[in-house]
């Protein structure tokens, strides 16, 4: 059987390319209130308000490039002698624009539209507004495809299956707050797998970790990564 390797990778990937985290000072959810713009409810309240957050973050995510550590995975999924399995609940593209092409974005995308009458996806543009239309149907229920608190996240059963065939479960840039990607050590725990925790500082649930190691992702993230190409 080939060797896997499951890695779930958060908002302290994207920081040194410029993206703002969420929980650290002056994060995101300092400025804007979660029940606002990162729930249905919120969205049913004031689409306009829940639009104009994900546009800016579009267009901000847009001017973006990869950093080292983005592209040392991308590196890491093309020389792996396995299968490299990238779990994201980044909704930002830079893992692929680094290369990778096996990215799970159990978030979602800035990048998608969803129907919320019919549920197709397409392309998002930069800027959309509440009265823009489906393709496919044409209501006028289109919202940006993210997964809000409340609604249950992408590609579960995948991530499920490939924490129970990897050999390795790495965690890069997230603070352990948020469900269920808050639980993946555990189960890789439960699997038996080395687990290893790559962050600024200690996560949520950092002691859960086999190994850690601490400091910013455009240097700890290549140093594992040639050190797992060489081992
Ligand atoms: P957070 O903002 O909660 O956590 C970011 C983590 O990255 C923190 O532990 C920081 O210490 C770390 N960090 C910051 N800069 C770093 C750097 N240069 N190198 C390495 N680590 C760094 O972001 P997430 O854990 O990704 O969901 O948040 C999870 C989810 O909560 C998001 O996907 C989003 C949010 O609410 C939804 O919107 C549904």
């Amino acid at each position: 059987m080939t060797e896997m390797i499951t890695i779930l990778t958060g908002a302290g990937i994207s920081a040194e390319s410029g993206l703002g985290t969420f929980r650290d000072e002056g994060g995101l959810w300092a400025q804007h209130r979660i029940e606002d713009v990162a729930t249905p409810e919120g969205f049913a309240r004031d689409p306009e308000l829940v639009h104009s957050f994900y546009n800016a973050r579009r267009a901000q995510a847009r001017e973006a490039t990869p950093n080292a550590a983005h592209e040392a995975l991308a590196k890491l999924e093309a020389r792996y002698n396995g299968e490299v399995l990238i779990v994201t609940q980044n909704v930002d593209g830079l893992h692929e624009a680094a290369g990778a092409q096996n990215v799970l974005h159990m978030h979602g995308q800035l990048e998608g539209a969803l129907c919320g009458a019919c549920e197709k996806r397409w392309a998002a543009p930069l800027v959309m507004h509440p009265s823009d239309t489906c393709p496919h149907c044409n209501a006028a229920a289109t919202r940006p495809d993210i997964v809000w608190f409340g609604e249950m996240p992408y590609g579960m059963d995948t991530i499920e299956d490939a924490l129970a065939r990897s050999t390795l479960f790495a965690s890069i840039g997230t603070s352990g707050n948020v469900y269920p990607a808050a639980g993946f050590v555990a189960q890789a725990r439960q699997n038996r797998i080395p687990t290893i925790e790559l962050n600024l500082e200690a996560s949520q649930g950092g002691t859960l970790f086999d190994e850690r190691r601490l400091g910013p992702a455009s240097k700890v993230v290549p140093a594992w990564i040639d050190e797992l190409l060489s081992a």
